[in-house]
Order: C-alpha cells, then sequence, then structure tokens
C-alpha cells in the first residue's frame, strides 16, 4: 500500500506570514493517517517553517541545494545544512531547475545520491516539454530522465526516492494533463520499475505535478498510478491545499 503523498512547491514565493498561516491553519487538520503532506518554502523561510509546523501534519521540504560538502561555494546551500532545519524531503531535477539553471541529468543523479547520503528523500522531477510531447517523445523522455538516477543507485537507495511526473507544457499554464494522459505516462514509469524490481515498482511513490488544483486533483489522485500531487501554484492558498490534501485521502 502507498501513502498518498502531497506536496506543495512554493517557488519563489511566500512570506513569514504565510508561514504561519498555514502553521496556523493546518494545526487542527485530522487528514487521515494516510495522508502525507510537505510544504516546501524558499530557503530563508525554513526556520520559521520548522517552527510553525511544528505538532501540524506538515512535514518541510526543500527546492533545490548543493550536493557538494561545506566549502567555498559563495551563495550554495548543502544537504546537512537542510537536515539542520528539520528538512524531510528536496526536490531534484524540477524542469525550472533543468531548464533556466542548466541542470543536466548527471547533475540531477549527484543531487539524489548526495540527498540519500545525508538522510533526505529525493523528490526527483521528470517530465517532457511540448515540443518533445508533439515529436511523440514522451515515453523516451521521461523513461531517460527516470533511468538516468536509477542506473546509479543501489537497490537499497531507489526504494526511498518519490518520483513526479510533471510534464512541462502543464506547469503554470493552467492546462492539465488530463487523468489519463498522466496515468498512461506514470503506468510506463511503474511498468519500467518493474523491470527492474517488482518490489520496487509496487511500492514507489509516483506524484503527479502540473496546475494540479482542488477542482481536479480527486481525479487524477484516483488513478492506480498516481500516488499523490507536487502543487505549484494552489499551495499557496491554504483553502486550495487544504482542499486538494483532503481529496488524497
Ligand atoms: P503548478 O506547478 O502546480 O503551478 O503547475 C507545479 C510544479 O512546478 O511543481
Amino acid at each position: 500500500m502507498r501513502t498518498p503523498l502531497i506536496a506543495g512547491n512554493w517557488k519563489m514565493n511566500g512570506s513569514v506570514e504565510r508561514v504561519r498561516a498555514f502553521g496556523e491553519a493546518f494545526a487542527g487538520a485530522d487528514f487521515s493517517a494516510a495522508v502525507e503532506v510537505a510544504v516546501i518554502p524558499p530557503f530563508p523561510y525554513l526556520p520559521a517553517a520548522a517552527q510553525a509546523f511544528a505538532g501540524t501534519p506538515l512535514a518541510l521540504g526543500a527546492q533545490t541545494f548543493n550536493p557538494l560538502p561545506a566549502g567555498a561555494h559563495t551563495g550554495e546551500v548543502n544537504a546537512a545544512m537542510l537536515v539542520e532545519f528539520g528538512v524531510s524531503y528536496v526536490l531534484v531535477g524540477h524542469s525550472e531547475r533543468r531548464q533556466h539553471y542548466g541542470e543536466t541529468n548527471a547533475d540531477v543523479c549527484q543531487r539524489v545520491c548526495a540527498a540519500l547520503g545525508a538522510g533526505l528523500i529525493p523528490v526527483l522531477c521528470v517530465g517532457e516539454t511540448l515540443d518533445e510531447r508533439n515529436a511523440g517523445a514522451t515515453r523516451d523522455v521521461v523513461l531517460g530522465q527516470v533511468a538516468a538516477v536509477m542506473q546509479h543507485l543501489e537497490a537499497s537507495q531507489r526504494e526511498r526516492l518519490v518520483i513526479a511526473y510533471e510534464p512541462v507544457w502543464a506547469i503554470g499554464t493552467g492546462v492539465t494533463a488530463t487523468p489519463a494522459e498522466a496515468q498512461a505516462t506514470m503506468g510506463e514509469i511503474r511498468t519500467w520499475l518493474a523491470t527492474l524490481d517488482n518490489a520496487l515498482a509496487e511500492t514507489l511513490r509516483l506524484l503527479y505535478g502540473g496546475s494540479m488544483k482542488a477542482s481536479n486533483a480527486a481525479e487524477l489522485l484516483a488513478q492506480p498510478d498516481i500516488d499523490g500531487g507536487l502543487v505549484g501554484g494552489a499551495s499557496l492558498q491554504i483553502d486550495d491545499f487544504f482542499a486538494i490534501c483532503q481529496s488524497a485521502g
């Protein structure tokens, strides 16, 4: 049985005020024990969030990090620092990082290993662009991104990963993949995982991301291979995010 995970990626949005408001709103939340919820704010809000989320069902995530150990890397944040502030999850390979910050599959792989080494749960983000989709390359691109990481991991590392399938054309556009489209690709991911290891394919959580909102979450989450959501825009509003978490219960 896979426990659903709903993760809210705030991207470069937020404020201390918003962190506090989420802490208060979720303090009394009584989700079925079978839903995990994480909020992923920008770095500066991690200490305030760790405090505000204590005693709530909200776990803490980070949006990226530098896989190198401490040292002369001005402006960077390493995995140990995230752990020190109570971070459990870290996004790796988000399409915005791949597209605008030049992160390659090799970089993504290095980060996944460093995250696992530090005890963080990497949320490996994969997904095709609109051009790749139109060229009929969705399956190859997505499975290629998954394989680029999985091939380098030991079995004991693979089982600690979460994979988020986020079609790039659906991110922040308001255009959501239909439940059937999302299921088709996510089913391919699970089938590919089964070629590595059947037990892994059964237990590894696959999240859908890309314009998930309160109005479409239930339908998406009802698909057999969708075990949760990576939510951007809709995770900034308490009511919307709360409703999405409830749909996963
Ligand atoms: P969106 O973003 O929900 O705003 O489309 C999802 C994401 O980028 O993780």
